[in-house]
């Protein structure tokens, strides 16, 4: 039997598993696996090199018993009812104030649920969303955890050891109560979605419209991402461009099929911004173009069924000048939008979350990371109750000075029948978002008139009903 003094406990040794929990060792603390396959137990064994620092088994109670108490067990399954029954086969050897900590990226209202089932038997449950992928999990993850304020007190210096560094700073914080950890994960993965819809995009139009090479895409992207658009998106964006096929036949992109999955992240992130009444329509086409992307074989019928125009001749420079300031407006507009969805979301499910700390512990580890989360964590230590990005004084100028080349990308694209939604749904958001005067009041007034629905004047307080035509 091993001896009780492990510091951490890891259940499910596949990729991010076996790569967090060497980090965990690495940083100096004692960690344990556990998995059902004893291959994957051995492999860690082997990797870890010294099983005073790191071991694992395929034995529940062997894997418990060696945890030092408070036992602090940590989940990289899959999401959905493999995290159940981690819960119910664990339960039986736990004690009271043991902790269990979710790393998958669970939907929150799950994480509600078995925080309130596990606090019935004295259980602390955190759900905690990690990003970075595999390499993130060896080297330094954003980790976001929310659950029991008292009970992270024993988390905080493992998670703190292990996350990426920004300036020192480690990029993890207790988010709030409850599932906050993971609805921020949610966000940050819808986040993801845009910015990698609106990559795609401007992609499609340097290729389309002036016939970039891989080899000047590259360029492209890697000057890009030494500039404001420096990011962990825009830097493997380049790297993809440069990278040889394994079957020897040109570029591996252009050997990819374009059909994009997801696993439900960015869906749920619409899903849930549409439940709030909160607008973020750059992440909303993000998911229908994985939907869309998904209907090849129509795609290829419809295609024969229409003309497309042939894109119009525009300046290489310029058209690159102008998509590398597209993009960072529509970047802003991402971000924007997700940051007010956590806002709204912070005030519906009482997370309290503090949006300055959220935009620090995303400048390093995750996959959005980026340059420009310096800039909006500023914004939001400046203000922690902004509602929305596009309203703190900081970024006015910034967003002014970079719209017009969305608008002539847009503008562009439309005519030469290059499809840029993300981009032109960001443009549209802030246009929408900017205006005092929408023509809704006709949509009010249609309400009205065929449903007796009811408006508001703005010459007079009150409810009115008109009986229209007569
Ligand atoms: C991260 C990622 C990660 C997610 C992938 C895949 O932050 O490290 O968000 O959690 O699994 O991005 O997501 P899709 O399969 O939905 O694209």
């Amino acid at each position: 039997m091993e001896h009780k003094d492990y510091d951490f406990g890891l259940v499910g040794l596949g990729v991010m598993g076996r790569n967090f929990i060497l980090n965990v060792a690495d940083n100096d603390f004692k960690a344990f696996g556990y998995d059902l396959d004893q291959e994957k137990v051995d492999a860690l064994k082997v990797e870890g090199g010294n099983l005073e620092k790191v071991n694992a088994t395929s034995d529940i109670e062997t894997f418990i018993s060696a945890l030092a108490q408070p036992r602090k067990v940590m989940l990289l399954v899959p999401a959905g009812k493999i995290v159940d029954a981690v819960i119910e086969n664990l339960l039986p050897f736990l004690d009271k104030d043991d902790i269990i900590i979710d790393g998958g990226n669970s939907f929150f209202t799950d994480t509600d649920r078995r925080e309130t089932y596990l606090q019935e038997k004295g259980i602390h449950f955190f759900g905690s969303g990690v990003s970075g992928g595999a390499k993130g999990a060896r080297k330094g993850p954003s980790i976001m955890p929310g659950g029991n304020k008292k009970a992270y007190a024993h988390v905080k210096p493992i998670f703190e050891a292990v996350s990426a560094k920004f300036n020192g700073e480690p990029c993890v914080a207790y988010l709030g109560p409850k599932s906050a950890g993971n609805y921020v994960k949610m966000v940050h993965n819808g986040i993801e979605y845009g910015l990698m819809q609106l990559t795609s995009e401007i992609y499609d139009l340097l290729k389309k419209s002036c016939a970039l090479t891989n080899d000047e895409l590259h360029t492209v992207f890697d000057t890009w991402n030494k500039g404001r658009l420096q990011s962990f998106l825009v830097e493997i964006t380049a790297e993809i461009f440069k990278q040889d096929d394994d079957l020897g036949n040109g570029r591996l992109v252009d050997k990819i099929l374009d059909k994009a999955k997801q696993k439900g992240t960015g869906k749920w992130t619409s899903q849930n911004a549409m439940d709030l009444g909160i607008p973020v329509p750059s992440i909303d086409i993000a998911v229908s173009m994985r939907e869309i992307s998904a209907l090849k074989d129509e795609r290829v019928i419809a295609d024969k069924l229409y003309d497309r125009p042939e894109p119009a001749k525009i300046d290489k420079e310029e058209l690159i000048s102008m998509a590398e300031e597209a993009l960072y407006f529509a970047f802003i507009n991402t971000y924007a939008q997700g940051l007010h969805q956590l806002a709204d979301a912070s005030n519906e499910y009482k997370y309290e979350l503090d949006l300055s700390v959220i935009a620090k512990i995303w400048r390093a580890g995750c996959i959005i990371r980026a340059g420009l989360l310096e800039d909006i964590s500023s914004a939001y230590v400046t203000d922690n109750k902004l509602k929305n990005l596009l309203l703190a004084p900081s970024f006015v100028p910034k967003v002014q000075k970079a719209v017009p080349s969305a608008r002539t990308l847009v503008a562009y694209a439309a005519k030469s029948g290059i499809p840029v939604p993300g981009l032109s749904n960001s443009l549209t958001y802030f246009d929408a978002y900017t205006s005092s005067n929408l023509p809704l009041n006709l949509i009010q007034a249609q309400r009205d008139h065929f449903g007796s629905h009811t408006y508001e004047r703005i010459d007079k307080e009150g409810i009115f009903h008109t009986e229209w035509g007569a």
